[in-house]
């Protein structure tokens, strides 16, 4: 029996099996609004079998957006537009449908980055003056952030909150809390991001504050009974900066507040990173939280193998994996690994005469197999 198949629960959502599908910004929206990008792309990826979908970073201001293309859950139009995608995939798919909720900080006004990615200066079209916890530019040569002051702060924990009642609203099963890859949450955890010298910078508590306020008061307003979870990069892979043992403290910090999960990957918050890549590479930080904290895991990062994917689950390396490329190259992954290891996935009715055994076996018996 495939252990990757298994349910799972998170809080009080089960997934039908340990599959994730990873949140892949798409740049594909228009003033934050899911456009039919949206429609397509998500509606192919919910009928992948997969246990969860978790819709692309999601932004809690315009300012918070990486890009202008960025989508967005800050207004009424943001709003309806993803409830029309979301009512459209779900008329087609019962998969649990989570959506990731973040913040860029010094990391926002940015080109998309099949135009290279590069910062937009504010003024220029696209782009406009970010904000940090610090007025730390991410890189050499860029428009340092403006560093956020106190109303800063309390405008932007709103922003989570609003944007989290919006997908409380949308039938949301789930929501993660980007605290990783060097957006405004992580700015704050590591000491590359944030040299504050208030209650909000310095020690680990004090760099841990505005996350956890945060997710304290998204978790106080999304229904009781749906779980939240963070999104958290367990290394900054540069010496002195945000590390493993800080990411235990901080799950930790979040389990006793209500905390349903950790979704667990690295790197983003400097262009120095040293990472050191390879299949799985980021597992064994999953397994360390899994191991330290109890809470339930979601590893990520080069997890492409079903017999991989089983490994970690079976080894109890983690409780789920996390695709991203993999899904976008094989958005039937799930169904794949399934027949590798003699599991099941629910699929469409529409799509049910596609099985191999339904028409090799005839094509090889027929009279045109015969020839
Ligand atoms: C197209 C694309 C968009 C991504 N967008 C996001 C995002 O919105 N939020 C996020 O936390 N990670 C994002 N990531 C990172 C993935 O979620 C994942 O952590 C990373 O790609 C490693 O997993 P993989 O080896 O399965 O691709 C993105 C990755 C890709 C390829």
């Amino acid at each position: 029996m495939s252990k990757l198949f298994e349910p799972l629960s998170i809080g009080g959502l089960t997934l039908a099996n340990r599959i994730v599908i990873a949140p892949m910004c798409q740049y594909s929206a228009d003033e934050g609004c899911a456009t039919d990008w949206h429609l397509i792309h998500l509606g192919h990826l919910a009928l992948s079998g997969a246990g969860m979908l978790i819709l692309e970073a999601t932004a809690i201001s315009p300012e918070g957006r990486i890009t202008a293309r960025d989508l967005g859950l800050y207004s009424d139009e943001n709003e309806a537009a993803l409830a029309r995608v979301l009512e459209a995939v779900r008329q087609h798919s019962p998969m649990a449908i989570a959506m990731q909720i973040g913040h860029a900080g010094r990391k926002a006004s940015s080109q998309v980055p099949w135009e290279g990615g590069a910062q937009i200066p504010p003024g220029q079209p696209g782009g406009w003056q970010t904000e940090a916890p610090s007025a730390l530019a991410h890189a050499d040569g860029e428009v340092a952030p403006t560093a956020l002051d106190r109303e800063g702060l309390e405008r932007v924990k709103r922003g989570f909150v609003e944007t989290a009642r919006r997908a409380a609203r949308l039938g949301i099963d789930g929501i993660e809390i980007h605290g990783a890859h060097g957006y405004l949450l992580h700015q704050f955890l590591s000491p590359l991001g944030n040299q504050r010298d208030d209650e909000y910078g310095g020690s680990l508590e004090n760099r841990m504050r505005f996350p956890l306020e945060v997710f304290e008061a998204v978790r106080a307003v999304f229904p009781a009974e749906r779980p939240v979870w963070m999104r958290i990069s367990a290394t900054d892979w540069v010496p002195g900066g945000w590390d493993i043992e800080g990411t235990v403290a901080l799950s930790r910090a979040l389990r006793e507040r209500g905390c349903a999960a950790i979704h667990v990957t690295t790197g983003g918050v400097s262009p120095l990173q040293a990472i050191r890549i390879g299949p799985g590479y980021q597992v064994p930080y999953a397994q360390r939280v899994k191991a330290e904290v109890g809470l339930p895991t979601m590893a990520v990062g080069l997890i492409t193998e079903p017999q991989q994917a089983e490994r970690i689950i079976a080894d109890g390396e983690a409780d789920a994996v996390s695709l991203a490329r993999a899904m976008l190259y094989n958005p039937r992954w799930p169904w794949h690994a399934a027949a590798a290891l003699g599991a099941q996935v629910t699929a469409p009715p529409q799509y049910w005469r596609c099985q191999p055994y339904e028409y090799k076996d005839l094509f090889a018996a027929s009279r045109f197999g015969q020839r």
